[in-house]
């Protein structure tokens, strides 16, 4: 234990003593003899060495709340996060490296959650001064019409692909890699890099860093909130503890409760984009395919198409799987349209490129062969641009099949 954390320990236990009796409620854990936070090092607005993301403090509150000091163990926020901190043993203490994860996905996942503090969804900044507005996506292709081509900045898994594959926008995209080799370097330098030097006109990005990045440059920018996505796509955030640290949770979740105020208030600093406008996606319901005697709806038709170009080389020609990959029929049942394209796009990472003609043939090959069944798994759409913009269309056609409304033949179109 180092000189510090005793005096600071020493420090609240001493000249707080009022709020102390005030706190009660809050005893620390049996043990516990301060707030081991998992963070990364050089991640803005949540959290950083200096301690200056809203992460970081927040944490402080719960320091206070518990007269505990604060502790961090700090590794980069990238894929293995959770395996390097939270859940791995110091073999030399014998305990985990820290306790407690910060802005991860308020649903059940890697991490037992708290309640949510934070809510966000994706945004779009470009710079003011360019003699235009930009209020949606499709305002990018009313300019495009216009003879004014935005360079659009995107990182290669961003919902946005979608929707601007869809308004034509595809050869103004240039991609930027999510993760660099480098710790230190984050998604904010789209914005305070390639947006504010002109490589290109419009950045997206999640709400946190499309929000606060634009703050941290000279260059004049606006954020906007895609409203157009709808509610869904609001994601929150809370605290992640250990699925079996029940209690540490329950004593989070009170303190956020308790100091929500304050949470709040810290959020409000960092720019963090409105959601007042966000569309509500309850009310954008339609029916996910039309069969009609037998004949189906272009959406329907296209799914089936898609299908059978694609997914059947591992799920079988009629979807009733195969040894490599599962009967999407059964799987689909009380699957909605949103989980399915979670599901899609962001629950696998490998990729598989079947549209070349040589490497299709050589998978083909390698899904023949023996060991096949071991491993292939199911690939990433994400970057797929064949893929992408049709999850819609796929959707259409498993659910008419998952619902027997469409049986195992080739199905026709309904002519208009
Ligand atoms: C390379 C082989 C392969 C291809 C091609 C493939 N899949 Fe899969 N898919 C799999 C495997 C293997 C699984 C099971 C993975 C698991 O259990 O986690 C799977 C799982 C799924 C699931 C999740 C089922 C569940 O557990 O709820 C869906 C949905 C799905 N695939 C849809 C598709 C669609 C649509 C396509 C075509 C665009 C496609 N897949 C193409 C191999 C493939």
């Amino acid at each position: 234990m180092t000189i510090t954390r005793v005096f600071s320990y020493l420090f609240v236990g001493l000249i707080s003593s009022i709020t102390m009796a005030q706190a009660a409620d809050f005893e620390p854990l049996p043990g516990q003899t301060a707030v081991r936070v998992c963070a990364d090092a050089f991640n803005l607005p949540y959290s950083n060495k200096e301690l200056e993301g809203f992460d970081n403090k927040i944490a402080a509150i719960v320091g206070e709340e518990l007269g505990l000091p604060v502790e961090y163990y700090w590794f980069p926020q990238r894929i293995g996060f959770s395996r390097n901190t939270i859940k791995k043993v110091d073999p030399e203490t014998g305990k985990f490296l820290c306790d407690v994860a910060m802005s991860i996905p308020a649903e059940r996942g890697m991490y037992l959650p708290t309640k949510p503090y934070f809510s966000s969804i994706d945004s779009m900044v470009y710079r003011k001064g360019e003699g235009y507005e930009l209020h949606e996506i499709a305002d990018i292709a009313k300019l495009k019409a216009q003879g004014k081509k935005l360079k659009i900045g995107l990182f290669d898994r961003a919902l946005a692909t979608e929707f601007l594959i869809k308004d034509g926008l595809e050869d103004q995209i240039e991609y930027f890699q999510m993760m660099t080799g480098d710790a230190r370097v984050n998604s904010g330098r789209i914005i305070t890099e390639a947006l504010a030097s002109g490589d290109i006109d419009v950045a997206f990005a999640w709400g946190p860093i499309a929000g606060f990045y634009p703050t941290q440059t000279d260059v004049a920018m606006t954020t906007v909130p895609l409203n157009e996505y709808g509610s869904h796509y609001v994601f929150n955030f809370g605290m992640g503890v250990r699925q079996q640290d029940t209690a540490w949770r329950d004593l989070l979740d009170k303190i956020l409760e308790k100091r929500k105020d304050d949470i709040a208030a810290i959020i409000a600093k960092y720019n963090m984009p409105s959601l007042a406008n966000v569309k509500s996606s309850a009310h954008t319901k339609k029916a996910a395919y039309t069969v009609e005697d037998g004949k189906v709806d272009s959406k329907t038709y296209a799914g089936w198409r898609l299908f059978n170009s694609t997914c059947f080389v591992c799920h079988g020609q009629n979807a009733t799987g195969t040894d490599i990959a599962p009967n999407l029929l059964t799987r689909l049942e009380g699957v909605s349209e949103f989980k399915f394209r979670k599901t899609m796009l962001h629950r696998y990472f490998g990729k598989v490129n079947l549209d070349d003609p040589a490497r299709r043939q050589n998978f083909l090959n390698e899904v023949a062969g023996e060991k096949a069944a071991a491993e292939f798994k199911m690939p990433t759409w994400s970057d797929e641009p064949n893929i992408r913009p049709h999850i819609s269309d796929l959707y259409a056609y498993l659910k008419a099949r998952s619902d027997g409304a469409l049986g195992e033949d080739a199905p026709e179109q309904i002519k208009k």
